[in-house]
């Protein structure tokens, strides 16, 4: 008896263990590759994620007040605003840093 429920712990901790190092959850979205169709039904509207992209990084900024809705001085989210983030907006890297980086647009 003993010596079954001692193999049935060490089961428990080499299952445990497989969990643990398959890290569980939604792993590799910051290293999603998307094309530019697919960010464009990232536009922030009727609940979907606003995701923007600047010099080929993807950035998330459903969370950032500012875009709610997906639109953000008049630019929309669902495309490439490197553009008018270097010749129209105040901002400068710092601003990117509060948008959390999902992954990058393809070549
Ligand atoms: C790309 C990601 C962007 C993020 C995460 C972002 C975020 C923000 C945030 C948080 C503010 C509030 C003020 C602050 O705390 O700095 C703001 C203000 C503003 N943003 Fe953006 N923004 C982005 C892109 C743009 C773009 C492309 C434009 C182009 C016109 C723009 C124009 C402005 C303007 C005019 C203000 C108001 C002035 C100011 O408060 O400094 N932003 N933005």
């Amino acid at each position: 008896m003993k010596a079954i429920s001692r193999s049935g712990v060490f089961m428990l901790v080499i299952l445990a263990l497989m969990l643990a190092a398959c890290g569980g959850g939604d792993p590799v979205t910051e290293d999603r590759v998307f094309s530019m169709e697919e960010i464009a039904e990232f536009d922030g509207q009727d609940g979907r994620p606003a995701y923007v992209v600047v010099d080929g990084t993807v950035y998330d900024v459903s969370g950032i007040p500012q875009w709610a809705g997906g639109m953000h001085q008049g630019i929309a989210a669902g495309q490439d605003v490197t553009e008018q983030f270097k010749n129209q907006s105040p901002h400068s890297q710092s601003t990117l840093n509060r948008a959390k980086i999902v992954g990058t647009v393809e070549e």
